[in-house]
């Protein structure tokens, strides 16, 4: 089994890479193999709106994009992991740039008819793309507010998460919120870290039980 956490800090050494990293761990320790997208380091150019990859070759696992960089790759690794972990800091309210570039690039991941008469003009998944929720994501978001904040700080960034997720049919499984950054005892931030390796061991078994169903 593999899980991928793809960290949206461009801190490499920050609480949410720290807390990430933890949650590795843990999925290593229950005998999961490991890989992480530090986005900061990766070139994932902006998408250009273009369209190409959602309205063309629809016989594509992933739609083709005339950008030229790593994200494709990077996508075609993604679907090679069981399960996620997301992780970012809350920057203004909302995911960060970093993350929400990548987040929008997995457009590729669709594809979408161009019948203007359509009543619904959402895109549908690409074949090979729906995981049936065998697949597992927890998420992980880090901010300066007070965790009793969680609702302002963490929910939009689950959202952004989960967008492409339901695409996917990724099961979202659990969330941890590690608030008030600026004054975090060393101890509170610990009970974080076992938090997240936690975590890490609760998504490989669950894993295995949504394969053996
Ligand atoms: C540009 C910027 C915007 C931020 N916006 C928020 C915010 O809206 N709410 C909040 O609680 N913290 C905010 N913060 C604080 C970050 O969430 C915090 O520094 C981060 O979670 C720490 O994680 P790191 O150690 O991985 O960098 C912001 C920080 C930066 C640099």
């Amino acid at each position: 089994m593999k899980i991928l956490g793809i960290l949206g800090s461009p801190r490499l050494n920050g609480c949410c890479s720290k807390l990430l990293n933890r949650a590795l761990e843990g999925a290593e320790s229950a005998g999961a193999e490991t890989g992480v997208f530090k986005l900061i380091k990766r070139d994932v150019k902006y998408c250009i709106g273009c369209g190409d990859c959602y309205t063309k070759k629809p016989n594509l696992q992933i739609g083709k994009c005339p950008i030229k960089d790593e994200t494709q790759e990077m996508l075609k690794e993604y679907l090679t992991f069981d399960g996620y972990f997301y992780a970012s800091p809350a920057y203004d309210g909302f995911t960060t740039a970093l993350m929400k570039t990548f987040l929008e690039r997995k457009i590729a991941f669709t594809f979408k008819e161009s019948d203007k008469t359509a009543e619904i003009a959402m895109p549908a998944p690409r074949p090979g793309i729906i995981q049936h929720f065998k697949k597992k994501a927890s998420f992980i978001v880090t901010a300066n507010v007070a965790d009793e904040l969680e609702e302002v700080m963490g929910d939009p960034c689950y959202e952004a998460f989960e967008s492409h997720l339901l695409f996917e049919q990724i099961d979202t499984f659990e969330k941890l919120f590690c608030g008030g950054l600026e004054r975090i005892t060393v101890e509170q931030f610990n009970k974080k870290l076992d938090k997240a390796f936690q975590m890490g061991i609760n998504m490989v078994n669950e894993i295995k039980k949504a394969v053996l169903k």
